[in-house]
């Protein structure tokens, strides 16, 4: 299951599109501000004097958040070069995510940037090659590598989870852990060939805290869809042989496991890994000082969230019918959860210099 073109988000036409529900991958932007702009930093004074300097983005999605890291880009470049007296080098701009992405929204909002910035799309997986040998100095992605390139085929047995749960057998997490190295060290190998000496890449991807992958960190806010999908079997509208094929081709690793395949596949030395959290309810933020918890609004929020990346793979699964009334169940399991605990996302940031 999940041909390329399910595992894209909600396009901009959708009930819940992404473009209206990615206030959470927004704040992970703006979260790693700083370090991108340390980061840009860092590799304009590898590679300045160039007449031009070619970023990729991997994993733009469609709307508010797919050209925030090309305007922190720009200005951070055009800054530099003002304090260094020195003109601005023209900037290349890939915008890079699956072909059924919403390019035609990204296309049709592209701004008017500055004269010396171009905008490229690129429709393609990060997993294949997507640029010329050598061509390439700055990789930017954010919230996209926990995504898998596609379900690990030995979790057939994991039962009526659609990921990794306390009650998965042992086999379905070490697949999931074997699948995310494979896509990984393929993902390094892919851009050292693409990037020039000296490039940097920073990389956001959802992770966990815990070692174990059967931690909460990791499993509970599927086990909440899991539980809204078996909810569905009960009252007849969903077959329980349906749930059982049914995976997420997605990984939150831990720490320690990229940072061994970062070392392992070797095309990269590792200048900085971190991890940060961010509530599940966007709302719930360092930013929004009157926040007051309504375990009704951010049940929603969160379903929202959750149903603005997953519906296309759902949709194909189950099909449509289904989908207002699970994401109905889906919003109540996370309020009841909400109102014992405040869970959050565990994320992993990483900036790499190419060697
Ligand atoms: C949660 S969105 C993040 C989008 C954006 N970077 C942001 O911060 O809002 C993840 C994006 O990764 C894309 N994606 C997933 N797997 C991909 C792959 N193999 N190649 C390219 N893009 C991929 C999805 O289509 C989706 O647009």
């Amino acid at each position: 299951m999940a041909s390329t073109h399910v595992r894209c988000m909600n396009a901009a036409n959708k009930q819940v599109s992404y473009a209206n529900n990615s206030s959470l991958q927004k704040i992970v932007l703006l979260k790693t501000r700083p370090l991108l702009e340390d980061t840009i930093k860092q590799m304009l004074s590898k590679v300045l004097p160039a007449t031009c300097i070619k970023v990729a983005d991997l994993g733009c999605a469609s709307g508010p958040n797919t050209f925030f890291p090309t305007y922190e880009i720009m200005n951070t470049i055009t800054r530099i070069c003002q304090q260094a007296h020195c003109e601005s080098p023209e900037l290349q701009v890939f915008l890079n995510d699956l072909p059924d992405n919403d390019f035609n929204t990204v296309f049709r909002s592209v701004p008017a940037f500055k004269e010396s910035c171009f905008i490229t799309g690129v429709a393609g997986s990060f997993y294949d090659r997507l640029f010329p040998s050598k061509s390439i100095h700055f990789v930017h992605s954010s919230c996209c590598l926990h995504w898998l390139s596609k379900v690990p085929k030995e979790v057939e047995n994991n039962n009526e989870n659609v990921y990794i749960s306390s009650l998965s057998p042992p086999n379905v997490s070490e697949a999931y852990s074997e699948q995310f190295r494979k896509d990984f060290s393929k993902f390094l190998r892919l851009r050292s060939e693409e990037m020039i000496s000296g490039g940097r890449m920073m990389l956001t991807m959802i992770g966990r805290r815990s070692t174990d992958p059967t931690s909460k960190d990791n499993c509970c806010i599927w086990e909440l869809l899991t539980k809204s999908l078996i909810d569905l079997v009960a009252k007849g509208l969903v077959r329980k042989s349906d749930v059982d094929s049914f995976c997420i081709p997605l990984y939150y690793p831990c720490e320690d496991e990229v940072r061994k395949i970062i070392q392992k596949e070797g095309s990269f030395v590792l200048n900085e890994i971190d991890k940060f959290e961010v509530n599940w309810d966007f709302e719930d933020n360092d930013y929004n000082k009157n926040f007051v918890f309504e375990k009704n609004k951010s049940g929603q929020n969160v379903a929202n969230c959750i149903r603005a990346i997953t519906e296309p793979m759902l949709v194909n699964h189950f099909g449509e019918t289904i989908i207002d009334n699970l994401f109905t169940r889906y919003a109540q399991h996370v309020s009841e959860h909400l109102l014992c605990e405040k869970t959050k996302y565990v994320n992993i940031i990483l900036v790499m210099t190419m060697k």
